[in-house]
C-alpha cells in the first residue's frame, strides 16, 4: 500500500470532517447554504423584517423602514367599510359583512363643514320603527344629557345641575337646525362643535343616522307633524320604510308581468 496515497485519503476525509462540523444546521443557525437564496427569500414580505446581508435591499434601516404597515391606496376602501345594505340581503353584488366603519370625506374645517352641509342631504336608511327604537336609546345615554330628552337643550347638565356646563348645546327644535340638512348633524356627529365633541368612534354608521332620524322625530313631534315608518310629513329628505316596502312590490310585479309576457322575439339579436 502506498503510503503517501494514505496520507492524502486521511486529509481529505479530515478536511470533510472539518467542513461538515462548522457547516451542519443547529440551534439557531441554518448551517451552510448551497444557494444562499434558497433559505432567505429574495422577496420582502410586508410587515416581516428578515433581515440578510447577501439580499440587496439597500441596508439594514433601509429593509427596516420598507417592511412597516403603509397606508392604503388613496380612493380604495377595504372590505365592510361601506354604508348600505348588506349583500346577501339584496341578493347581489359582491358578499361583504358592513363593519360600521365607513369612510368619511370631509376635513375638520369650517369650509368643509359647509360642504358637508350642502352635499349630504338624504338620509340613507329609511325610517323605521326599529331603527327609531334604537335612535332613542342611543339619544338618551349620548346626547340627552346636554341636549334634553326632549331635544330643545335644556339637559339635565344644564338644567338640574346649577347650570354647571359652561355653554348652551343646539336647541334641536329650532327653526335653524329644523331647516338645516342631515349632513350638519352628521358632521357634528363625526368631528363634535366647539366645546362638544365627536362621536365617530362611539357610534357605527347606521347608530349615527339612527340618532338623527330620531332628532328628526323629535322635532316632528314639536311641529305636530308625522315622521315614522309609515308616514313623514316632516320632510322630504328621509323615506318611510312603508315607501320603500311598496316600491319593492311594485319591482316585483313588473318583473313578474315580464316573466309571463316575455316572447322569445325578444331575445332574438337583429341581423346585420
Ligand atoms: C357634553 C354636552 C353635549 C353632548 C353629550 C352632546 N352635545 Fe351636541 N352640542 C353641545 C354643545 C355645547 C353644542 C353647541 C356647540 C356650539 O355651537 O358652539 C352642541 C351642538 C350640537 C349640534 C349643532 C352643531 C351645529 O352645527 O351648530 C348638533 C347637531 C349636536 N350637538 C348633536 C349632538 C348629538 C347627536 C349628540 C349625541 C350623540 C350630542 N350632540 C351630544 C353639547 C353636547
Amino acid at each position: 500500500m502506498n503510503s503517501l496515497n494514505c496520507l492524502y485519503g486521511l486529509a481529505v476525509i479530515g478536511f470533510l470532517g472539518f467542513l461538515s462540523s462548522c457547516q451542519s444546521p443547529g440551534g439557531n443557525t441554518t448551517g451552510s447554504e448551497y444557494m444562499p437564496d434558497m433559505a432567505h427569500s429574495v422577496a420582502y414580505e410586508a410587515n416581516v423584517f428578515g433581515y440578510y446581508y447577501n439580499n440587496r435591499w439597500g441596508s439594514e434601516e433601509d429593509l427596516h423602514k420598507m417592511v412597516q404597515p403603509r397606508k392604503p391606496v388613496s380612493g380604495t376602501i377595504a372590505r365592510g367599510y361601506a354604508g348600505g345594505i348588506d349583500a346577501h340581503e339584496t341578493g347581489r353584488g359582491v358578499a361583504y359583512k358592513k363593519n360600521g366603519s365607513v369612510p368619511y370625506y370631509y376635513g375638520d374645517t369650517e369650509e368643509e363643514r359647509l360642504r358637508a352641509i350642502a352635499e349630504i342631504i338624504n338620509n340613507p336608511y329609511p325610517i323605521t320603527t326599529a331603527g327609531l327604537e334604537r335612535g332613542k336609546a342611543l339619544y338618551t345615554i349620548q346626547c340627552a344629557i346636554c341636549h334634553g330628552e326632549k331635544g330643545d337643550g335644556a339637559g339635565y347638565l344644564v338644567r338640574d345641575d346649577g347650570g354647571k356646563y359652561p355653554v348652551q348645546p343646539a336647541n334641536f327644535l329650532l327653526d335653524d337646525l329644523i331647516n338645516s340638512s342631515n349632513g350638519r348633524y352628521y358632521h357634528t356627529l363625526i368631528y363634535g362643535r366647539n366645546l362638544m365633541g365627536g362621536y365617530s368612534d362611539k357610534l357605527s354608521y347606521e347608530e349615527r343616522w339612527n340618532v338623527i332620524q330620531y332628532i328628526r322625530s323629535l322635532q316632528a313631534v314639536n311641529k305636530k307633524l308625522e315622521y315614522n315608518e309609515k308616514l313623514n310629513t316632516f320632510n322630504t329628505t328621509d323615506v318611510p320604510y312603508s315607501v320603500v316596502a311598496q316600491k319593492m312590490l311594485q319591482e316585483q310585479a313588473v318583473v313578474a308581468a315580464m316573466d309571463t309576457t316575455a316572447s322569445p322575439s325578444v331575445h332574438t339579436s337583429g341581423g346585420h
